[in-house]
């Protein structure tokens, strides 16, 4: 009965007493098109990024982020008790460090009592059955804010795999079930992997940020972390933006050095990416909705100039009808509670 536009007033996708598809149909109710919706979301799908700070019964609002607050180890037990009465099941943490306790070497990202080492051992002990995943980086804790050792104003690779490996090594013992290499420093999946295996922590899953761009999408994340590098730039080790293809090499070489989960970061200017790596690779995919991309939404919504929660579903969406499994992002808390109420969906 269908028309396959060959015959005379046949129209592709029409019918013979029909001369033009009728999309509209399956959209005219949100019955039917609840029905016919090809992309879902949900609370399991998203992780909640937490920035950890040093002192006791601190809630700090992050300026640049309406929201996203700096908190105490303390705090984190009530965090993690409404993150999961939300349905969100993971959350990735970031150390927060005063510049007087930050070194050249970044040695509050590998010290057994750090930051977020403390972290990891509270939520572990009041609530085991939230996935932690630690963000491995020495950025946060430089007191030249780059991701490696700097050697004459260059960022050092080989001689900064020791100290992420060892980083990873002490977050693992203090509890995390994920660690999250994000500094772009070649081989560091594999010095990783090799440090925990000999260990004994074979089972323990790398998801590794492959795909991470040089962004201004960052800006904001700087300002809660206070991890902005003092001189100079991170483009000598994060990703040109004008790149699509080295994409795939940095996610092949990580899976060669065993990365059990990809990343794609920033999200939104990168869909083209997430669906690429989706393409071509079967391994778990997430996407790191990062902080400018949330400073702006909340802006624009604060304005007056957006539907805040319309603009979010959309985004999201976006994200996950271009490939990716899981998404990190500040609206997490936000989305789970829409979800929960049924507004998600709404308008
Ligand atoms: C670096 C790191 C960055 C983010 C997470 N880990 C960025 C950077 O400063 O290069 C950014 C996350 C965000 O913007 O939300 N270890």
């Amino acid at each position: 009965p269908y028309g396959k536009g060959g015959e005379p007033g046949d129209v592709p996708g029409g019918s013979m007493s029909d001369p033009f598809a009728r999309l509209r149909r399956l959209r005219a109710s949100e019955a039917l098109r609840t029905l016919v919706r090809e992309t879902t979301l949900d609370a399991a799908d998203l992780v909640y990024p937490i920035f950890v700070t040093e002192g006791q019964g601190i809630r700090r609002e992050v300026p640049s982020m309406p929201g996203v607050f700096q908190l105490t180890v303390d705090r984190l037990p009530y965090e993690a008790e409404e993150l999961l009465q939300l349905g969100i099941r993971a959350v990735i943490l970031f150390g927060v460090l005063p510049p007087e306790r930050k070194d050249e070497r970044g040695s509050g990202a590998y010290d057994p009592d750090g930051i977020v080492q403390r972290a990891l051992r509270e939520l572990k002990r009041t609530h085991p059955e939230l996935v932690l995943i630690a963000d491995t980086c020495l950025c946060e804790y430089t007191s030249h804010g780059h991701c490696g050792l700097v050697e004459d104003g260059k960022v050092l690779n080989d001689a900064s795999l020791p100290l992420h490996a060892a980083a990873a090594l002490s977050q693992v013992q203090a509890g995390a079930d994920v660690v999250a290499p994000s500094s772009m420093m070649d081989g560091v999946v594999a010095a990783i992997r090799s440090t925990l295996n000999e260990h004994g922590f074979t089972d323990v899953p790398i998801l590794a940020y492959s795909v991470k761009y040089a962004s201004a999408f960052y800006g904001p994340f700087r300002d809660a972390a206070q991890s902005a590098p003092a001189f100079g730039d991170r483009r000598t080790y994060q990703m040109d933006p004008a790149n699509a293809r080295e994409a795939l090499r940095e996610a092949e070489a990580d899976v060669a050095q065993g990365a059990d989960l990809l990343m794609v970061k920033p999200a939104l200017a990168y869909l083209d990416v997430i669906r690429l790596l989706r393409e071509r690779f079967p391994h778990p995919l997430v996407a790191y909705n990062v902080s400018g991309e949330y400073s702006m939404v909340k802006a624009a919504a604060r304005l007056g100039w957006l539907d805040e929660r319309r603009t979010v579903r959309e985004i999201l969406l976006g994200i996950r009808r271009a490939g990716a499994d899981l998404i990190i992002t500040y609206h997490a808390k936000d989305v789970a509670r829409w979800l929960k109420d049924g507004s998600f969906w709404e308008g």
